[in-house]
């Protein structure tokens, strides 16, 4: 089964891009990328981790019940409670994975896990086993791989495939592999566990040293036959393998690699786009395939060759990745049914009335100061109409002054909780202005550690889109505010954050803690 030419698209980024700090999705985001990514044609959709928490079960159950054509996947640890409650939630789909892991290397073993090799054995074929009971298709995980012994990683993969594991992944945890040595691993592993080619081998891979994409590369040209992998190399730490990297690059060398993925590869940059802005991670410009400097060939040199003859600098066609995909959607004379088409086209459902005619509403308002509306700025609408949809925080008006020689400052009215309050506030600039006044209303007492902006779409009049990111307490929140003017997309992000901070948090981190 390993050795064909087909490679399959395991994407995480619902799952471990969503271990990013402050990128935890709602569950209408996680459907919305959700069907993004069956339009993009992955495999399979790990939507999440079950058993974290009622709002996790939830959205893994939810996108299982919309996604058609995608295998959707739930983690769980190798104990009993994890594996139901991911068997519980994929029990929907069409196709359901239940992928079950547990830590093999000694240092996770012993000081983690404090469990013995014989135990953590035990455990995985008991998952394993419990997990067929659900379904056929099941992943089995041996964490911190790239520190595990050989030994053992042949003894506890003979054992889980021998349990029904239909696909086994080896996750590089720490981001410590090197290609060469990365694809010995594959190598050998394949060679040397017993009915190898009963199942399919596959490369998780994380970024802390810049090689993710390289050793899953490394991996697959060694016979694994899945890479796992995240839009925008979102993830943990330094993060994922970016999904668009391994298929451009597998797609690009087809010589070198004689194989083919499913993926739609017009699809790469909307769903890029449509990641960054739900989650506020933004893209790099110089990021490959997805960056908006991708494409753009700035020498002179360059330009001239490239006018020539395309290919003596471009390997690949911006169109073919979806640059083009850009559409100018709708105008200020589109009605409502045309509205509600391009959000359906989207895949966007809005499951009330009256949050059409709320989101119709402000797409009137943006259509005053933007001739043309793409889908990027759809996008961004319905994340901030759903966003209000449970906000005590609220920015009910905001002035800003800043003048040449003068301290800027900023009059504000926010609603708290149902109450008007209002403020006048001074600062090093318009947004610290307005950033000072909201703190000192909502006394979050929270530490801003990230502010970026972003033009969601060319021109001057573009929406700005903000990113805020807020700390407190070990609590990591991001928040989103888009508007052509920034000053109120600035206000509206903190907004967002501090919304979000006053939430609840109430899930668990799949790798901490125990089995
Ligand atoms: O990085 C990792 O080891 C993981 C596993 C849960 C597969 O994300
Ligand atoms: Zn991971």
């Amino acid at each position: 089964m390993s050795q064909n030419n087909t490679l399959i698209i395991f994407d995480t980024t619902l799952r471990d891009g969503e271990q990013s700090p402050g990128a935890s999705m709602t569950r209408d985001e996680k459907i919305r990328i959700a069907r993004q990514l069956e339009k993009l044609g992955v495999d399979v959709i790990e939507a999440g981790f079950a058993a974290a928490s009622p709002g996790d079960f939830e959205a893994i159950k939810s996108i299982a019940e919309v996604v058609k054509h995608s295998t959707v996947c739930s983690l769980a640890r190798a104990n009993e409670k994890d594996v139901r409650a991911a068997g519980e939630a994929i029990r929907p789909a069409a196709r359901g994975r239940i992928h079950t892991f547990i830590a093999t290397s000694p240092i996770h073993m012993e000081k983690k896990l404090r469990m013995s090799p014989d135990q953590v054995v035990e455990a995985a074929v008991k998952a394993v086993r419990l997990a067929r009971e659900y379904t056929d298709d099941v992943e089995f995980s041996a964490e911190d791989a790239v520190r595990s012994e050989m030994d053992f990683l042949c003894r506890i993969f003979e054992a889980v495939i021998e349990a029904g594991a239909t696909t086994i992944n080896v996750p590089d945890t720490v981001g410590y592999a090197v290609p060469d040595q990365w694809a010995e691993r594959f190598r050998t592993l394949i060679a040397r566990v017993p009915n190898s080619d009963r199942v399919v081998w596959s490369t998780h891979c994380h970024n802390d040293l810049g090689m993710a994409v390289a050793n899953s590369l490394a991996a697959v040209m060694a016979g694994a036959r899945q890479v796992e992998c995240t839009i925008n190399g979102l993830g943990e730490r330094a993060g994922n393998a970016s999904l668009e990297e391994v298929v451009m690059a597998v797609r690009t060398r087809g010589d070198a690699f004689g194989l083919e993925s499913g993926i739609e590869t017009t699809q790469l940059v909307p769903t890029s786009k449509l990641v960054s802005s739900i989650t506020g991670y933004p893209v790099q410009p110089n990021k490959a395939i997805v960056g908006a400097n991708a494409f753009a060939h700035e020498s002179g040199i360059h330009q001239d060759g490239v006018l020539k003859h395309r290919e003596t600098y471009e390997i690949m066609r911006a169109e073919d990745v979806g640059w083009n995909a850009n559409k100018l959607t709708l105008g200020k004379l589109s009605g409502r049914n045309a509205f509600r088409t391009r959000l359906q086209e989207l895949g966007i459902e809005l499951d009330s009335e009256e949050a059409l005619n709320a989101t119709f509403a402000r797409f009137k308002e943006l259509a005053d100061k933007k001739r043309e509306i793409y889908d990027e700025d759809l996008q961004a609408l319905v994340s901030g109409v759903a966003e209000e949809a449970v906000e005590t925080l609220r920015l009910v008006s905001l002035r800003v002054c800043s003048e040449t020689g003068e301290t800027p400052h900023a009059h504000l009215v926010l609603n708290v909780d149902g109450v008007e309050h209002d403020v006048d506030a001074v600062g090093g600039g318009p947004v610290d202005a307005v950033f000072k006044g909201i703190e000192s209303i909502v006394k979050s007492d929270s530490a801003l550690t990230l502010y970026s902006v972003n033009n969601i779409t060319g021109g001057t009049d573009a929406q700005g889109e903000v990113t805020v990111r807020v700390e407190k307490d070990g609590r990591i929140i991001n928040g989103q505010g888009a508007d052509t003017d920034i000053v109120i997309a600035s206000a509206k992000a903190y907004l967002n954050a501090l919304n979000r901070l006053r939430q609840p948090e109430r899930r668990q981190h799949p790798q901490l803690g125990d089995v």
